[in-house]
């Protein structure tokens, strides 16, 4: 088939959210020249979700903090998973990528002494996110556009790639289709960078917007490389859970970060009886002692129990639900109206203010609101070399939410946005750097064809099933069976019932043409989002044992016996198989660090 619309790039980079951008800035600063594609409009990436803030070391909060200090709370955060060469870069490298940001013009909240602020987190031993009220991903978003506009990236906006394309074992270019009018489109480039974002969009209660379904992670399954870590989905503990239609939209960690509480329906402080083992001594064990710390009395740093990691704040908030405890809509309370005045909330919270407000009909600088999890984040992705973010197959690196390694586990709050600056970074020069020594390849015009008719495949059915039908049975079913607490029978049921959904894929049908059809996207989207499902659940599966964000109530334990290893997922003779990798080993004098402190 002919396309006739056809852009060469050294460095195609897929997603514009805040990986995405840095990477082409990247690319640009090395000498390549960029195609930027997103599937949504510029300025609209899922990172503006990412509201509290930035983690980076900077050590204006506590001159104690340092790369080591973080690099610590990266590794143990991850509940042993991470990998220490991406923790290491990203604790060095996050605060050279975050006063870069402010040279190019990002205006961060400033403390009294003028330098940048830093708020707490859940995990982080110091306050150590750089923010900008509770609009941060907003301000870094626009900042890194203005930035890669200015520098000369050329940007398609409302364009979906849904096919590398592969020559010879190397990517050589992708294949997508403009939004509004459907018709096709062909890339060709000398090396790609995958940056597209997350796949909260399988589930039915998510902090997601539409645009994460998982994209990158089958886009590069499909080219041959490896995914790992898919059983990590992180289910962030505080989405609203009223009225239905705004369930999972998140309520910022920052909340808690700047004293927020919560209580279950008896107005119990539940969380001191969930601190862990690993955790003791770290956070508060009175009321008094967490109120003392919020009021600006650090001298044993011991924390509110409100800011432990995602991971033991998600399953207790499920926890006291299930034991009956819970708030009127499933939900517990979070209230940070008795610790702050009514300024101060609407000066450092000011998105929750209106949200609240305008959504629920609730001020939050009177009265609690009532939060549970939501699906937030993928700790699992692309598995990529931890230095450059290259993926096994050539010409092909991952950067940002897509990829994996650097959070293990569990990820800590604010570490993604200090993730996709560091890491785009990184991507962006190293395809910037390939692409000197290799050209451009010819695309076989039969690969083009098959694309373009696997693609247009439901136009020729009549009478098939709805695709959004199929999406939202699968959204159904990986909530209710591949959701915080997890078992055998139910991931092997949601295995049967994802390998049915791929055959009902087959037998959909899309009505209309291919102009302004979202019908035929969301069929697009769910070849993806079943690939992806089928990666999570197998994984989830494969993995015995409860560690970090995945919970097995059939296996409640960390399994000792089992080491320390990641499960990576590859494709063989057209069957996805798992196996298990051990983690690498840190270096002593790092290993030290994590055991026993900086
Ligand atoms: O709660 C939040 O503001 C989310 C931040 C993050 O996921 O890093």
């Amino acid at each position: 088939m002919e396309i006739p619309e056809r852009h060469e790039h050294d460095v195609l980079v897929i997603g514009a959210g805040g990986a995405g951008l840095r990477a082409a800035i990247a690319a640009i600063e090395a000498g390549a020249s960029v195609g930027l594609v997103g599937k949504s409009l510029l300025g609209k990436a899922h990172t503006v979700m990412a509201e509290g803030g930035m983690a980076a070391a900077l050590g204006n909060n506590r001159p104690e903090d340092n790369w080591q200090v973080h690099f610590r709370d990266t590794m143990r955060g991850g509940k042993g998973l991470c990998d220490w060469r991406m923790a290491r870069a990203h604790a060095r490298e996050s605060p050279d990528r975050v006063r870069e940001l402010e040279a190019w013009g990002a205006l961060f909240d400033r403390a009294e002494d003028g330098r940048m602020n830093q708020r707490p987190f859940g995990g982080h031993t110091y306050g150590r996110l750089a923010h900008v009220g509770d609009r941060t991903g907003l301000e870094m978003i626009r900042t890194l556009q203005d930035h890669a506009v200015h520098e000369g990236a050329d940007v398609f906006m409302e364009c979906t790639v849904f096919r590398l394309l592969v020559v010879d074992g190397r990517v050589a270019g992708a294949l997508a289709y403009w939004r509004p009018t459907g018709e096709f489109v062909l890339f060709r480039a000398r090396t790609v960078v995958l940056a597209t974002g997350g796949l909260g969009k399988a589930w039915k209660v998510t902090s997601n917007s539409w645009e994460c379904t998982g994209d990158g992670v089958a886009l590069a399954y499909d080219a041959g490389a490896e995914l790992m870590g898919m059983e990590f989905v992180q289910f962030h503990p505080t989405g609203m859970v009223w009225p239905p239609s705004v369930r999972g939209t998140l309520v910022t960690e920052g909340v808690r970060g700047e004293g927020g509480v919560l209580t279950n329906r008896d107005g119990e402080r539940f969380m001191f009886r969930y601190v862990p083992e690993m955790f003791e001594g770290d956070y508060a064990e009175s009321e008094e002692e967490a109120d003392r710390w919020v009021e600006g009395d650090r001298v044993a740093n011991r924390r509110p129990p409100e800011l432990l990691t995602r991971d033991v704040v998600a399953k207790a908030i499920v926890a006291e639900v299930e034991a009956g405890r819970g708030s009127p809509h499933g939900g517990v309370f979070l209230n940070i109206s008795e610790k702050r005045s009514p300024e101060y909330i609407k000066t450092k919270l000011p998105s929750m203010y209106h949200q609240f407000k305008e959504l629920a009909g609730v001020d939050i600088t009177t009265d609690a609101m009532e939060v549970g999890p939501t699906t937030h984040y993928a700790m699992g992705g692309v598995k990529v070399h931890p230095e450059t973010a290259a993926t096994r197959v050539p010409g092909l690196y991952a950067a940002g939410e897509v990829a994996a390694g650097l959070h293990g586990g569990n990820r800590l709050g604010g570490n993604s946005l200090s993730d996709l600056i560091v890491f785009g970074q990184r991507a962006g020069a190293a395809a910037a750097e390939e692409a000197r020594d290799v050209s451009l390849t010819e695309i076989p015009a039969a690969e083009l064809s098959a694309a373009v008719a696997g693609a247009m495949a439901p136009f020729a059915r009549e009478r098939g099933r709805n695709p959004f039908g199929l999406q939202e049975e699968l959204q159904q079913i990986m909530q209710d069976k591949v959701g915080i607490a997890r078992t055998e029978e139910a991931l092997s049921e949601a295995l049967e019932d994802v390998h049915r959904l791929r055959g009902a894929l087959d037998s959909c049908s899309v009505d209309g043409g291919r102009a302004f059809n979202p019908g035929w996207h969301t069929w697009l989207d769910l070849r993806v989002m079943l690939t992806v499902a089928e990666a999570v659940v197998l994984s989830a599966l494969e993995r015995r044992e409860s560690r970090g964000a995945h919970t097995r109530i059939d296996y409640p334990d960390a399994d000792a016996s089992l080491g320390r290893v990641n499960l990576v997922i590859r494709s063989s003779d057209g069957r996805m198989v798992t196996d298990a990798e051990p983690v690498s080993e840190p270096p002593a004098e790092l290993r030290q660090l994590i055991e026993e402190g900086v």
